[in-house]
């Protein structure tokens, strides 16, 4: 549940937040870009404990939200996966989430299970994050893709954002979407056969008037597209991996295709990235994916001060 004004508790989908929290949380993003270079220093977070629970792999989302911690004077425990933990022995979510609510000041948890992150809120004292639950959400990823968006385009309203892979599986495009709908971005679907963006998603575009299209190859709507978010297969969703060879390596980002796009669209990624974007695209002045990978400190800093810092604490 989302508090008033600038408080937050729980940060677990997209639609907890409103536009004013997003914007509220990108301006307090912007102020901590030095801290997050370490070209300046900040207590804000000291003696406060982060727990970081990853049932999955992660790269990115781990290490800048312990960063985040880490510049800003707080502490991080947790795990990087359920190896070596009591989840092995047949532990609960619910009872691993009991224990850390009452060890730490907050939990950031990624899960496999579409909804894990709202079931783990019902059983904490403390705000949950969701770094991201299945095929469902990532919203914290999002704010750092508002966040590149903005920076990189100078604003949101009016762009053409095109949502290029896995829109079946893949979290942090169902939670970007839903977010650019509140901005008035004209959000496209760009997806393989069979890995099409969910019908609630695209229903909630359709009602909010940011759909502009559907379709199956990226040459259909390059032309027209201010930012090409490319997404990853996300492999590990697929019940059946006949299924999976069906589609993979169906997309290509490479230079011919940015040559029939305009002159200043920019590529974001989430990463990790296997084959979709070819590096011969990352030395281009399209390429945000790197500066969009740096954001995620900055980004998940300002989310930790509002749930942890001042006034943060209260629901
Ligand atoms: C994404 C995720 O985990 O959903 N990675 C990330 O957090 N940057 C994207 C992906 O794994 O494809």
């Amino acid at each position: 549940m989302p508090g008033t004004g600038n408080v937050m508790r729980h940060v677990i989908s997209v639609h907890d937040l409103s536009r004013e929290q997003i914007e509220a949380i990108l301006d307090r993003a912007r102020e901590m870009v030095p801290i997050a270079r370490g070209d300046g220093r900040s207590d804000l977070l000291a003696g406060k404990l982060l727990s970081s629970i990853f049932y999955e792999p992660s790269t990115r989302t781990r290490l800048s939200f312990e960063t985040a911690m880490k510049r800003l004077g707080g502490d991080v425990v947790g795990f990087a996966s359920t190896a070596g933990t009591s989840v092995e022995k047949g532990e609960t979510l619910a009872d691993t989430i009991r224990m850390v609510s009452a060890y730490t000041d907050a939990i950031v948890l990624r899960h496999p299970r579409e909804g894990a992150a709202r079931l783990a809120a019902s059983f904490s004292d403390v705000p949950v994050l969701n770094a991201g639950d299945g095929a469902g959400q990532h919203p914290t990823q999002t704010l750092l893709d508002l966040f590149t968006i903005l920076t990189e385009k100078g604003g949101i309203e009016g762009l053409d954002v095109s949502l290029l892979g896995d829109l079946r599986y893949g979290r942090t495009a169902h939670s970007l979407a839903l977010a650019l709908a509140k901005f008035g971005a004209r959000i496209n679907l760009v997806s393989p056969k069979g890995l099409e963006m969910p019908k609630e998603v695209v229903d909630h575009l359709k009602a909010a008037r940011g759909f502009g299209t559907a379709c199956h190859g990226p040459e259909e709507i390059i032309a027209d597209t201010d930012v090409l978010y490319v997404t990853r297969i996300q492999k590990e969703r697929f019940p059946d991996p006949v299924e999976y060879e069906r589609v993979a390596g169906k997309y290509r980002v490479d230079l011919e295709l940015l040559g029939k796009g305009k002159q200043d669209l920019i590529v974001m990624h989430p990463l990790p990235r296997v084959d979709e974007i070819s590096p011969e695209v990352d030395g281009t002045p399209c390429a945000k994916y790197f500066i969009q990978a740096f954001n995620g400190v900055p980004v998940r800093m300002a989310v930790l001060a509002m749930v942890l810092g001042e006034g943060g604490d209260a629901e």
